[in-house]
């Protein structure tokens, strides 16, 4: 089943138009990996997903329902949750109180504060604590244990491998077995191009705001990634 459907989706930034004409499709369980150079338009793309950027056209179906018109909030209830570029972690309040914002929604499911926990250890004995005193793999694991609180059934992680050492980048990549044995879906917006393949059944492409590849992560070869990476 298609749990996200995207067609023909172009999104403005007053007169400068930063996607255009885009389609992308997930499937339920699937990892779609979505890579590019700075400013391609992967976090504009997740943005207009999930409800956070209103000047667009275009169709986004999600879980059967044409969710374009909706505010974050709404989509958010139906079961979408983002982990945004940067963490954006709320440094005035607890480790634990960040997670518990992330279940605002009131969605049941598997995960729970103590399954948070189980999932990165390293967090585990540090609720009470302030977001500034983690590490930034640390940050990240809480980022995106907030966006589980939520009970996803799509995850949108946003470069979470940014300003992150290649063994933490491999801890966090760990946890996502575990997500995906929950059913939960998954598009990571990354800019390392292997890991991205590695992680991900299905790789789009973006260029200056287009689609520029789509295919089977196993199945893309390097030329003409590197093409459709670059424009070269
Ligand atoms: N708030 C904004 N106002 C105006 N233009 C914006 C805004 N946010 C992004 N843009 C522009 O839209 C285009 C796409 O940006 P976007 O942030 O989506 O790219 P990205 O692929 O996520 O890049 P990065 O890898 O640097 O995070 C860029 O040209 C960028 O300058
Ligand atoms: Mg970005």
């Amino acid at each position: 089943m298609k749990l996200l459907e995207v067609t023909g989706l172009s999104v403005f930034y007053g007169d400068l138009q930063a996607l255009f004409d885009i389609g992308v499709s997930v499937e339920s369980g699937q990892t779609v990996a979505l890579i590019g150079a700075n400013g391609a338009g992967k976090t504009t793309f997740l943005k207009a997903v999930a409800g956070l950027l209103t000047s667009k056209r275009g169709n986004i179906v999600f879980d059967r329902q044409k969710i374009g018109g909706y505010a974050a909030e709404r989509i958010a209830h139906l079961g979408m949750a983002l982990v945004p570029e940067g963490r954006l972690l709320f440094q005035n309040m607890t480790i634990e109180e960040n997670l518990i914002m992330g279940g605002y929604t009131g969605r049941k499911g598997y995960w729970t504060l103590a399954k948070i926990y189980d999932l990165f250890p390293s967090i585990a004995s540090r609720g009470r604590e302030m977001p500034f005193v983690l590490s930034g793999g640390e940050q990240q694991m809480v980022a995106i244990g907030r966006a589980l609180m939520a009970n996803p059934r799509l995850l949108l992680a946003d470069e979470i491998s940014q300003g992150l050492a290649p063994v933490v980048v491999d801890q966090i990549y760990k946890s996502f077995p575990a997500i995906r044995a929950e059913g939960t879906s998954i598009i990571i917006v990354e800019q390392e191009v292997k890991r991205a393949a590695a992680v991900s059944d299905y790789t789009y492409c973006l260029l200056k705001g287009r689609v520029t590849l789509a295919g089977r992560s196993e199945a893309l070869g390097f030329d003409a990634l590197s093409h459709a990476y670059f424009g070269t």
